[in-house]
Order: structure tokens, then sequence, then C-alpha cells
């Protein structure tokens, strides 16, 4: 066992932290048992990138009953909770991670847990599995697939894959339902605005002008918390349809050039680049709050606003004031990294448990199958079993088919009566 984490002596209250998410991570306990009992994973290496929370810390054992050896990475140079991996390191997890890296020791931390020569990688937003293909192929022999947590992540494969780079099998856990639709919808939803309201220090959300940046899964969820907080909801998009479903949903939808004059709090969840650009940071108002929620810290450009301003001051640890030259001032959190992870604890433990099953389930699956070199789709039997067993966990009961009702679905000859 081996690790480099930011100070060991937090393990305690990482401790507490890890047991607060597995109570509130039922699919994940059901799976450990059965895991302790069969060993799986028994013989396979797992290298992981992943925003280290305390749901992480609640995957990373399940991996580990079922006998995989482990060795983890975060995902992001900002994300990591270091009570968190520092109770791992003291419980045998080979972990090297730690808040507020340089980019040369998020990829130091990377390197080292490819060292372990992996049979199989779990990846959030692909830089795992991009390093092992441009820095570390030696390792391809050995690799017998992946998978990938985040739609970003997703995006860098399937380019991967269009180009043919691509050199063994990814599983795309976040486009199964159990993953999109409730993790990046409800969670990065509620935990976008834990973010902005934490990194604020309770800044009222009520009443504001709220634009949203992308109305895919995780926009949509933003944006009906923050109306649920009384905001007015401007959402800015590419994509007509998802523009047409804002509409619908009854906010107002236009184009970022016109929402930046009037917006107070300015979200970004598009995996985009500079969607918030110098055009738009020209004419917002004095006072306006820029975050981030999408995977990397490109959505705002950054560089720009750094250039037209005169002076940046740390006012709060996540908050930085920019004063830009023709006299105002600009507030970016989270240093335009994923504002619910780096000012807020990320995503809830109640939908991790859906992600995270999905993570678990899929590194079984993968041991027994042997899959062509593309990007696939998470079996429907898994996501149907964690959904059933989430459904359960909550206290919900399905209703089933009656025999007739099942012969009636998969008939044509019955029509109008
Ligand atoms: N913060 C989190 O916890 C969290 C969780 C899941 C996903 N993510 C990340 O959030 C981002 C969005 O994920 P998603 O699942 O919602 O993706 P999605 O594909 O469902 O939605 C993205 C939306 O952004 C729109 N878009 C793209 N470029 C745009 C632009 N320039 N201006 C306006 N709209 C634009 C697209 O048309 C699309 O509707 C990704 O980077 C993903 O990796 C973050």
């Amino acid at each position: 066992m081996s690790y480099k984490v930011k100070d060991i002596e937090l393990a305690e209250q990482g401790e507490l932290n890890i047991g607060w998410a597995t109570d509130h991570m039922p699919v994940l306990g059901i799976i450990k048992q059965r895991f302790q009992r069969e060993k799986p994973l028994k013989g396979v290496t797992i290298a992981a990138s992943l925003h280290c929370t305390k749901e992480t810390a609640v995957l990373i054992r399940v991996l580990e009953a079922g006998g995989a050896k482990i060795a983890l990475a975060g995902s992001n140079p900002l994300t990591t909770q270091d009570d968190v991996v520092a109770a791992l390191a003291k419980t045998g997890t080979n972990v090297y991670t730690w808040r507020g890296q340089t980019k040369e020791e998020y990829y130091w931390c990377i390197n080292k847990v490819l060292d372990y020569k992996p049979n199989i990688t779990i990846d959030d937003g692909c830089d795992l599995v991009s390093t092992i293909h441009s820095d570390r192929t030696e390792l391809l022999k050995g690799v017998k697939a992946g998978s990938e947590e985040t739609t970003t992540g997703v995006i860098r494969l399937r380019a991967m894959a269009d180009s043919k780079a691509l050199k063994y099998p990814m599983i795309a856990v976040n486009d199964t339902p159990t993953k999109n639709m409730f993790d990046n919808r409800y969670g990065s939803g509620q935990s976008t605005i834990d973010g902005v309201i934490r990194a604020t220090g309770g800044m009222l959300l009520a009443g504001k002008n709220f634009v949203m940046s992308g109305y895919g899964w995780c926009g949509q969820g933003i944006a009906r918390r923050a109306a649920g907080m009384g905001c007015s909801v401007i959402v800015t998009e590419v994509d007509p349809v998802r523009a047409l479903e804002a509409a619908m949903e009854g906010y107002k939808v236009m184009s970022l050039e016109d929402a930046a004059k009037i917006g107070d709090i300015f979200v970004t969840s598009t995996g985009c680049k500079h969607v918030i650009d110098r055009k738009h940071l020209e004419v917002m108002k004095s006072g306006a709050v820029l975050a981030n929620s999408g995977h990397f810290n490109v959505e705002i450009n950054i560089p720009a606003l750094e250039e037209m301003s005169t002076r940046k001051t740390r006012i709060r640890p996540s908050v930085d004031e920019y004063n830009t030259k023709d006299g105002r001032k600009l507030y970016l959190l989270a240093e335009g990294r994923l504002v619910n992870l780096a000012a807020a604890d990320g995503s809830a433990s109640e939908v991790m448990d859906m992600s995270f099953a999905n993570h678990a389930l899929v590194a079984e699956w993968l041991t027994k199958t042997n899959l062509d070199i593309a990007v696939h789709d998470v079996p429907r039997g898994i996501d149907q079993m964690i959904a059933t067993l989430k459904l359960e966990a909550m206290g919900f009961k399905l209703d089933n088919l009656t025999e007739e009702q099942r012969k009636y679905l998969t008939s044509w000859q019955e029509g109008t009566v």
C-alpha cells in the first residue's frame, strides 16, 4: 500500500463522512454484500480517476470488497476532499490526490495510478484514458476495458473512437438512464445551487436574473432548482430542441449576448469552450457572479477575464473579484472549475449511489465479457436492476404487467374497438 494525500491526520473526519455516505447509498450496500461473498473482481487491478468525494470512497470500498486491487487519483485539481482520501489511505487504499493541485501534480497522480498496470479503468472526464493512449501506450496490452462517468468524457471517447485512436472498449456509464437522469439532473441541479450559495456566503437568489447556459441534463436540473429559489431563469442554448423545451418549461430563452447585459448570476454547464466569452464579459453588470458546473474550466474564458482586469483579489475561499479596466467588479467562483464539487460537496450520496452502482456492476460484467473496441452502452439489465433496487430502498412499489397486458403490448392485431 502506498499513498500521497495532504494530511493523513484528517482520516478520522473522513471516516465519519464516508459513514454518512454509506448510510445513504443502499444500492451500493447491497452490491457490497454480494461482492464480499462472491469476490467477482479477484485478481483484477482497477485504476480510477474520479472526483474524490465521500461517495467515491464508498464505491472504492465496494470494488475492494469484490477483491479488486485499486489505485485512485482525482479527476480535477480542486475537487478532492482531503479528509476522505486520508481515510482511504489509512485503511489501505492506494490513493494519490489532494485539493489544490497544479497541472503537473494532477498528471503526476494520474501517472502514479497507471504504474499499477490496470486491467480496468474507471474515468471521469477521460484524462486517465487519454494519458494511457498518449503517454503510457505500453499499458494498452494489459487493459481489458473501462467505464466513463461524465458527458465530457464520453464526448472525448467518441471522438477517439471516430478517429480510430481508441484502443480498448469503453462503457459510457454517463449515458445510461440511472446515471444522467438523476446524477446530472437532480444531483448537479441541487449541488450547483449549493455551490453558488456556499461560495458566496449565502447570497440571496430570490429576485435575481439567473442565466443558465446549456439546457442539457445538468442545465435542466440547475434551472429548475434556481427557479425554485425564486430566480428569474434565462436559458441560452445552441440546440433548437433544447431551447424550445426550456421555453415551454417557462424560462426566457435568449442569446447570451442579450442575457449578458441583464444577468446577475451566470452558470455554464455545456461541455463546450468559451461559452461565456470576452464579448459577454465586456457588457455584464458590475457585481455579476460567474460559475461553471461543466467538466472543464474552459466554459468561461478566464484568460480574457484576466486580460480585461487590472486586479484580481481572492475575497473568499471560492470567490475571486476581478476589477475590470472600465471600473466594474466581476466575481468568478471556484476558479471556473465545477462549482458544485469545488465549492460544495458535489452531488448527493443518494444519486451517486446509482451512478457508482453502474461502475461496480459494469466492472464485474467486464471481467466476464469480451467486447469490440468501441464506446458501448451499459447493458439494459444493469440499469433496470439498479432502478429496481433503488425503488425498493426508497420504499416505493411498482405495478407488474398482467399476462394479458404483456401480450397486448407485444402484438399488433388489436386496434380500435
Ligand atoms: N457538475 C457536475 O456534477 C456534473 C455532473 C454531470 C455532468 N457534468 C458535466 O456538465 C456538462 C454538461 O453535461 P450534460 O450531461 O448536461 O450534457 P448535455 O449534452 O445533456 O447538455 C449540454 C447542453 O449544452 C448545450 N451547449 C453546448 N454548447 C453550448 C454553447 N456554446 N452555448 C449554450 N449551450 C451549449 C448543448 O446543446 C446541450 O443541450 C459536461 O461537461 C459534463 O461532463 C457535470
